[in-house]
């Protein structure tokens, strides 16, 4: 996500956030700026683009600063503009703030401050919750404490970081759910959203934790919880190379990615979800075109267009709302039938995908509403769609996608809750729906734990000739998505379907050395998948199950059995399987050695039909 950097010490600390703000380049971002001390006010230079357009505004004139705090943004609330960029003041512009994440109420905080004459000049979060941190500033309290009676008033997962032009070699961080770290000096102290950025200044680290505030000055560094009550902390010392460092210790993007998921799920909740577990989506369209509505496309490639399967799937059983889904490719050139009062979705992790560019522009041609599910905020598919709903899951690296997939179907998740909640679905509770899909994130955790069973069935399975990935329902369009990772990165030949279309051909196939992988996560269609694995078992095909943990039945016929937390609703633990799957598909190919993060054959945008 967004970069956070900040020094406070005898060097020139406008020098030293930008470098450390470089050092997070590889994360991406869309503007930058710097905040440092000047005269008596805290000078603010920001700008939209990339690092060198910041590096000339900053080269105008000298700037020599003992603090300072800088940050580079990855666009959530608001465009990519110099307006949004961070650091932003306070009403007073006393102090100014950097910050990540997202501030889930800041709409109803705006209200309130805009009601007592506050002006905002962004349309960002940040700036509400720099008025929040300003307005506690103002009771003449000092900054730290300021900060920490602000995080009380905001909602959502993040981190913010301050510094007051009143106090003078200070910094002030709070982190909610946003990763922070501090570095440790020697008369110097500094911190930034990830340890990349400190590796050339200091190795002794403090990951803060969350709900904690760090108050930072060149001789010490101290840290309380939101309550005031000083926390105990210990220094980590970090010997990762920079490379290591930039993937957060993990050996490889996708492996980093993979476990980022319980936090994409937050994010991709964040800010859409009330005190009374109702949808918030208003603002993609107004309420009547929900209810117009009489048919949905979804448009989409590779995993996108596998999440949009898992759409297809919820809006048919929980709206009865026919969905058809489509690969851009082919939708372009197939001349759709498509009704006036029909939606297009396009589903699309980088917003920038030819095909599904083109087929956006085929859909505007024929006056039909398209909606966007982006990852990347001022991409193309982003600005061209009627609306779009972006997915929040911060930016993907490795060219196998993962957490992207995560946050697409949670976000079609959620808009299918909403078309429920707004057209008053009789038999859907969509607030029991939404709890149940808020606590999707604490049971990804729990899948996390499955990594090393996966390393030993990784070892077992890395010479298979032949994969199949099978399952019924939800579970079926995840074995699509579970055979995508396992072919694309650790190139081995997989067979996907539905379990019950074995017998009508694929089964022939089946042999010794045949590895099988079924989802069963559905009870509704236990029973049939375990008659479609006794058809692999009597052929001498080894079996891999996947199955929720209150599973009795489907264990019986397997080899091995993986177990994932049960959901309410079986269409979220199908969601959930495919972690396990991601995993197997990473540790074949590391058994295997594979070039993982940027597969053979492959790119991570495709920008070319
Ligand atoms: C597979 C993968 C691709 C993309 C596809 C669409 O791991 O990453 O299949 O999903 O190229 O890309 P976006 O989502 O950027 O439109």
């Amino acid at each position: 996500m967004c970069g956070i950097a900040g020094y406070v010490g005898p060097k020139n600390a406008v020098d030293i956030v930008f470098d450390q703000l470089k050092r997070l380049e590889y994360r991406g971002y869309d503007s930058a700026g710097v905040a440092y001390p000047e005269n008596g006010h805290i000078a603010v230079v920001k700008r939209a683009g990339k690092l060198n357009e910041l590096h000339k505004l900053l080269g105008e004139a000298p700037r020599y600063a003992n603090q300072a705090i800088a940050h580079s943004r990855w666009a959530t609330h608001g465009g990519p503009t110099d307006a949004n960029a961070h650091p932003h003041y306070d009403a007073f512009e006393r102090i100014a703030i950097i910050h990540n994440g997202i501030i889930e109420n800041y709409l109803d905080l705006r209200e309130e401050l805009i009601t007592k004459g506050h002006e905002f000049r962004s349309q960002t979060d940040t700036e509400v919750a720099a008025h929040v941190i300003g307005e506690e500033y103002a009771k003449g309290v000092p900054l730290e404490e300021a900060v920490r009676k602000a995080a009380q008033r905001l909602r959502g997962a993040f981190s913010i970081v301050v510094m007051s032009k009143e106090e003078k070699n200070k910094i002030v961080a709070v982190r909610n759910a946003s990763p922070l770290v501090l570095g440790l000096g020697v008369g110097e102290n500094m911190l930034a959203s990830d340890i990349p950025a400190l590796l050339p200044y200091t190795r002794e680290v403090i990951i803060m934790d969350e709900n904690t505030v760090a108050t930072l000055t060149p001789e010490i560094v101290t840290i309380v919880d939101l309550d005031g009550r000083e926390q105990a902390v210990t220094p980590m010392h970090v010997d990762w190379d920079v490379s290591a460092a930039e993937r957060g210790g993990y050996d490889h993007f996708m492996l980093k990615e993979i476990h980022e998921q319980p936090q994409v799920i937050r994010q991709a909740l964040a800010g859409r979800i009330d005190e009374k577990n109702r949808v918030r989506l208003d603002q993609t369209f107004s309420e009547h075109v929900w209810t117009e509505i009489d048919r949905v496309n979804i448009i989409a490639c590779g995993t996108a267009y596998h999440a949009g399967l898992m759409g297809k799937h919820l809006f048919e059983k929980l709206l009865r709302l026919p969905t058809d889904v489509y690969h851009s490719s082919e939708f372009r050139y197939g001349d759709p039938v498509l009704s006036p009062k029909s939606l297009a979705i396009f589903v699309s992790q980088s917003g920038e995908t030819a095909d599904t560019l083109a087929a956006l522009r085929l859909c505007k041609e024929r006056r039909i509403r398209t909606l966007g599910v982006v990852n990347v905020i001022g991409s193309s598919i982003a600005r061209e769609c009627d609306r779009t709903i972006f997915t929040q899951a911060g930016p993907e690296i490795s060219v196998a996608s993962t957490k992207a997939y995560t946050a697409q179907v949670t976000v079609l998740n959620l808009l299918a809750l909403y078309i429920a909640q707004v057209q008053e679905m009789p038999g859907v509770r969509v607030e029991d729906a939404v709890v149940e899909l808020a606590s999707l994130a604490e049971k990804a955790e729990a899948c996390l734990q499955l990594e090393d069973q996966m390393i030993t069935i990784a070892e077992e399975l890395k010479n298979t000739p032949l994969c199949f990935f099978l399952g019924r329902g939800a579970d079926a369009h995840v074995a699509l998505e579970g055979a995508l990772k396992l072919k694309e990165i650790a190139y081995i030949p997989t067979q996907e379907s539905p379990a019950g279309e074995m017998k009508h051909g694929p089964l022939a196939l089946v042999q010794p050395g045949v590895v099988a992988i079924f989802g069963s996560t559905d009870p509704d269609t236990r029973d049939k998948v375990v008659s479609n694995m006794q058809e692999v078992r009597a052929r001498g095909g080894t079996i891999l199950a996947i199955v929720t943990d209150d599973d009795t039945v489907v264990e019986r016929v397997s080899d091995a059995v993986v177990r994932i937390p049960s959901s309410r609703f079986p269409f979220m633990s199908a969601l959930l399987s495919i972690i396990p799957m991601q995993f197997l598909a990473y540790h074949i190919a590391r058994l295997n050695g594979c070039e993982i993060d940027q597969p053979r054959n492959l790119a991570k945008s495709v920008t070319v039909e």
